[in-house]
């Protein structure tokens, strides 16, 4: 009984893992759009070395195989316009990636006192916060109208440490490039924009700006 179990196991890795080979070798595609900074290249997407890419640490699968636009997956978020700040075009979004139990984000670091460069006050209770508190700014698809408000979300990051936060603000998709959001372009649809005492609790460097981390409800 022993022995046939272990054969059925070994059959089914040695199965999965050749099936698996030809999805590796596609995992990586690239939509060769032209651009010239991370905000030229659609959501999911990043420019590396002038061209919209799929973002490798996230992982994402949208582009086709060389066509220059993505492909809208079934559900992908797909942006709802533009804004111009200056002469730049800045996508704007309203949905975000689906929140899964292990949701693929951008961890920035937002400063949520008064004078910060966060802007204006957090939009779930228009009060500053003391950014030695866990908290976070998500984006507006995440951020879902304030449902999340008040809860509790558990952001990991890739050396494996987590961290409880409060989600207590929005990182504005849509609007943007004015006072109120600091004169920064919209946020992109898959920021958790973390407190200082988030960094620090996730042991990451806050010089490094932004990091791949993955959250879900708490
Ligand atoms: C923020 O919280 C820390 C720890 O609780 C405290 O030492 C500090 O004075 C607070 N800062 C502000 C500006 O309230």
């Amino acid at each position: 009984m022993a022995n046939t179990l272990l054969f059925v196991c070994l059959s089914l890795t040695i199965t999965s893992a050749f099936s698996f080979l030809p999805f590796a070798a596609h995992a990586i595609s690239s939509c060769n759009g032209a651009c010239r900074t991370l905000n030229d290249c659609a959501g999911q997407l990043i420019c590396i070395n002038g061209k919209c890419n799929d973002d490798p640490d996230v992982g994402t699968h949208l582009c086709s195989g060389g066509g220059g636009q993505p492909i809208p997956s079934n559900g992908a978020c797909q942006s709802s316009g533009n804004l111009m700040c200056g002469d730049q075009s800045h996508k704007q979004y309203k949905c975000s990636p689906p929140v899964t139990p292990s949701t693929r984000a951008r961890l920035t670091l937002n400063d949520f006192s008064r004078g910060g460069d966060g802007g204006g006050a957090s939009e779930c209770d228009g009060q500053y916060h003391n950014n030695s508190s866990p908290i976070v700014a998500l984006s507006t698809g995440w951020y879902n109208h304030g449902s999340r408000c008040g809860k509790i979300i558990r952001i990991t990051a890739n050396n494996g440490r987590s961290v409880n936060a409060k989600v207590v603000d929005e990182c504005d998709s849509v609007n943007g490039c004015d006072k109120e959001h600091a004169n920064q372009p919209p946020c992109r649809n898959n920021i958790v924009d973390g407190s200082s005492a988030v960094w620090d609790a996730l042991g990451l460097n806050k010089d490094l700006g932004i990091v791949y981390v993955t959250w879900s409800m708490a």
